[in-house]
């Protein structure tokens, strides 16, 4: 199947046949990031504007990889060194980066729905990195990509997302995601933090850790998003961690298989002990690996590529390093 869109978005408004052909094209890109040249010229020419006006680690660097291995020419706007600060509209800033010819904007932003403003005002393809509590496409791609990778299948995979559900567009980027693929889904965490409403999306819903995980294929763990909480959502971070944490002794009462992710940043004693990151059930530098593949997937597709995409060229191109 081809893809059609003009923009990544969200995951609410994929088919899952979508959903598969992105995934089935990151697994022909994760071999070409094995191979000794791992660049393919799919968006040889073609200009890609990172415009990312909250923090980020993985997600930024990812996406500007992933555009180089694509052999696309990659600019980094970074917000506070920008005219957003002497008070342009983003939409004003979207329509400069436009008329300097770019292809591609990639943006993250704190307010949800930007991406899709922008994706309404501008020509460009525009790709969502993430907008406030609102969605984050790849990274549920990539965490689907790696759950599929391990466990061979989605359709009746018993998915536990632990933590702060109410303000992570990873959780609700996922539960479409897992959703529309056959997951099942369980949301656990503090009751302030895992609204009602996740049960209209087909989830299941506790506030005990232990029935939470149980009977999980997968624990996907999540930070506590302090810059997003009006106010306290629950007593203090000793509790949450007495409650919701995962340490050797709480990984134990889980199946033997159970993996554990989590898209990062870890906080380290928060919800996640050192033990289990950086143990041999958890496969979260695999999901920074996978996210490469993946969003040179989303890049290459909506650039109009079919899947499987091509092979690299046998010998270096001129612009290979
Ligand atoms: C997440 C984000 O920014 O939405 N991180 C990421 O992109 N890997 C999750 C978070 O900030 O906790």
């Amino acid at each position: 199947m081809s893809w059609s869109r003009k923009d990544l978005l969200d995951i609410q408004s994929l088919e899952p046949e979508e959903l598969t052909t992105v995934l089935d094209t990151a697994q022909a890109f994760k071999a070409v990031g094995q191979r000794a040249i791992k660049k393919v010229p799919a968006l040889r020419g073609k200009t890609v504007i990172n415009l990312f006006i909250e923090p980020s680690t993985r997600t930024r660097i990812s996406f500007e990889l992933a555009a180089q291995r694509l052999s696309a020419d990659v600019i980094n706007f970074t917000a506070e060194a920008s005219s957003l600060k002497k008070g342009e509209t983003l939409k004003d800033t979207a329509r400069n980066l436009e008329a300097l010819n770019a292809d591609f904007i990639i943006i993250r932003h704190s307010a949800a729905g930007a991406p899709h403003f922008l994706a309404r005002v501008l020509e460009v393809h525009v790709v969502n990195a993430g907008d406030g509590a609102h969605e984050h496409p790849t990274q549920a791609l990539l965490d689907v990509f790696t759950m599929r990778e391990k466990k061979g299948r989605l359709a009746g995979l018993k998915v536990t997302i632990l933590g702060d559900i109410l303000y992570s567009r990873v959780a609700r980027s996922n539960v479409w995601a897992l959703r529309k693929l056959g997951a099942e889904v369980t949301l656990c965490g503090p009751p302030t933090l895992v609204p009602p409403a996740f049960a209209r999306m087909g989830c299941r819903l506790t506030h005990n850790l232990t029935e939470a995980i149980a009977d999980a294929d997968i624990i996907n763990l999540l930070r506590i998003q302090h810059e997003r909480q009006r106010k306290s959502m629950f007593p203090g971070l000793a509790e949450y961690t007495r409650l919701f944490g995962i340490d050797r002794a709480r990984l134990a009462l889980a199946k033997p298989d159970a993996l554990v992710m989590h898209p990062g940043p870890i906080n380290r004693g928060v919800e996640i002990d050192s033990d289990v990151a950086d143990g041999d059930r958890s496969v979260i530098l695999e999901q920074v690996t996978n996210g490469l593949a993946v969003r040179m997937a989303v890049l290459f597709l909506i650039n109009g590529g079919k899947a499987p995409p091509p092979a690299p060229p046998a010998t270096p191109a001129p612009d290979a390093p």
